[in-house]
């Protein structure tokens, strides 16, 4: 199966010496709807954490390393803001930047950098004064009444020029003084779009949405010619917006990759999962999941559109990675919040090829964004995300590639703590969640109190199907039954094993057998990675 794997791989051309590629600069490849984000030439898995808004300088960073060793991240996301290194025009300032790959690198961290540029949650906040206060030369948005709205125009040649610049600037910079790339992604901008304004009304923008949509846009949507609005309807003014927005940012991330081709991707703020967004109270211009066809063909030159999860139902969070977990769109969660109860959606998004994960607000700066995520980083919220990036960490690389070969499925526990179950070729693979390690539910000549975990929102699995009677899985405070999908009385669980990767290779550390696998595979507060062979017998 290995031997198998590996030709597969080097078919793909992804297993070239690492020493020939170690200064290949990373990059997502995608194959048969499968994404694989590759760092040194070789499969990467981002176990990542998102620092606070304000921790992008020096005085910041050792309030920075010690929480992410603590949950066992290899990457950092961390802003650099265009106010940092343009304070005054044309005048550029990389020492934090510098500072920045220089403890990473020592911190043994990999880098997403989060150009906090004309957008930040909308906002011009993080542009330099000189972009802010010249509304003349950097315009904001009109608003329907003819008024300024406090978000800068995507229509603006002048602020997406300057912006532009400062972010080659940036990417000339990593060019030349990163030749290692410690730095693996980019964010161009963060939550962009405009709340409470759906687009621009100024008299310019408003002679562009007077004029047909672009045809490639309706041609590659499949939609009639006509104008804004007949094409798009109630949601015409986001749609407008959404166009300009993503050509702004496209034009921007173009620009970059020319000097450096760092894999590059947007993040949503995200409008409710199941509805048709109401334009004006949504992001309008951001990359939501219902106007992500528009950004893929305004913006061909972003890797990804990534969903920022702050919404803590389990069946949204569902149907937002399956809105992003595309075959022409990497599952990417740039942000999700800091509280324990989102940890396990770690494993939902293994289970949809995740390239990548990182909770938002990982330092130790006293920074909480409750009730988004955490009221604080106690000990218990902690371990929730240490625990499986721990497992994962050693063998990252090799999940990465064998997510990107085979099929993947993974569940965290409902908000009802009801059963998640699915079918992978000829085994049903289910999820229980509350359980304690022994011993079976529907007993009832042996007492028991119930887990004290069963009630909590904790708990998952991740599995890849490595060949028809193979399974990679890991998981936590999770019960997981492995079973003919048709019934079959010969049918059976082989061989359980706990191991880790060597130089590519599955090595055994210990079978588990006996009361570790009479009831199923538990495992609770320790995740592991587990190697499961099924059979029949003749
Ligand atoms: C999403 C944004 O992208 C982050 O920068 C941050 O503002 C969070 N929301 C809220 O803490």
């Amino acid at each position: 199966m290995r031997r198998a794997m590996g030709w597969a791989v080097m078919a793909l051309g992804l297993a070239t010496p690492v020493a020939a590629q170690s200064d290949a600069v990373p990059r997502i490849v995608t194959r048969a709807g499968r994404h694989v984000l590759m760092v040194d030439g070789r499969p990467f898995l981002m176990l990542g954490a998102q620092v606070n808004n304000s921790s992008n300088y020096a005085a910041a960073l050792p309030q920075v390393w010690p929480m992410l060793d603590r949950i066992h991240a290899n990457t950092i996301e961390i802003p650099v803001a265009w106010q940092q290194i343009e304070p005054v025009e044309g005048r550029f300032d990389f020492s934090f930047v510098q500072t920045l790959l220089e403890q990473a690198r020592a911190h043994d961290k990999r880098v997403v950098l989060l150009w906090f540029g004309t957008w930040k949650n909308t906002s011009p906040g993080y542009t330099p004064d000189w972009v802010k206060l010249d509304n003349r030369r950097f315009p904001r948005m009109k608003t329907r009444g003819g008024q300024d709205h406090y978000a800068l125009t995507p229509m603006a040649r002048t602020t997406l020029e300057a912006d532009k610049r400062a972010f080659v600037r940036l990417m000339t910079y990593l060019k030349e003084h990163d030749p290692q790339n410690t730095v693996i992604m980019v964010q161009p901008e963060n939550e962009v779009g405009s709340y409470r304004n759906p687009r621009d009304f100024s008299v310019a923008a408003q002679a562009l949405f007077d004029k047909p949509v672009p045809g490639e846009l309706v041609r590659k949507l499949g939609k009639n010619p006509g104008h804004w609005q007949a094409v798009f309807g109630a949601q015409a003014d986001r749609a407008f917006n959404t166009w300009y927005t993503a050509r702004y940012i496209d034009e921007i991330a173009a620009a970059g990759k020319a000097v450096k081709p760092l894999p590059m991707y947007v993040n949503a703020a995200l409008a409710g999962p199941s509805n048709v967004p109401d334009p004006d109270g949504v992001a309008s211009g951001g990359p939501q999941q219902d106007v992500l066809d528009i950004w893929k063909v305004a913006a061909p030159s972003l890797d990804a559109e990534a969903p920022d999860i702050y919404d803590r139902a389990s069946g949204n969070v569902g149907l937002y990675l399956n809105a992003y977990a595309r075959a022409d769109n990497p599952l990417l969660v740039p942000e999700i919040g800091n509280a324990r109860e989102f940890a396990r959606y770690f494993y939902e998004a293994l289970g949809r090829g995740a390239i990548g994960f990182a909770p938002f607000g990982m330092d130790d700066t006293g920074f909480f964004n409750y009730p988004l995520g955490a009221r604080v980083l106690d000990a218990g919220t902690l371990d929730a995300f240490a625990g499986p990036y721990g497992a994962v960490a050693g063998v990252m690389r090799d999940w990465a590639q064998a997510a990107f070969e085979h099929p993947t499925w993974g569940a965290a526990r409902p908000d009802d703590g009801g059963d998640r179950e699915t079918v992978m070729g000829d085994w049903r693979v289910r999820a229980e969640f509350g359980q304690w390690q022994f011993g079976e539910k529907s007993w009832t000549w042996l007492k028991s109190e119930p887990a004290p975990w069963k009630a909590e929102p904790v708990g998952g699995v991740a599995v890849i199907h490595l060949s028809r009677d193979e399974f990679l899985l890991t998981g936590d405070h999770v019960r997981i039954r492995l079973e003919p999908a048709q019934p079959d009385p010969k049918a059976m669980v082989v061989r359980v094993e706990e191991g880790h990767y060597a130089d590519g290779r599955w090595v055994m550390d210990r079978v588990w057998n006996g009361d570790q696998t009479d009831y199923g595979i538990n495992i609770v507060d320790r995740p592991v990675v587990l190697k499961v062979t099924m059979g029949r017998y003749r």
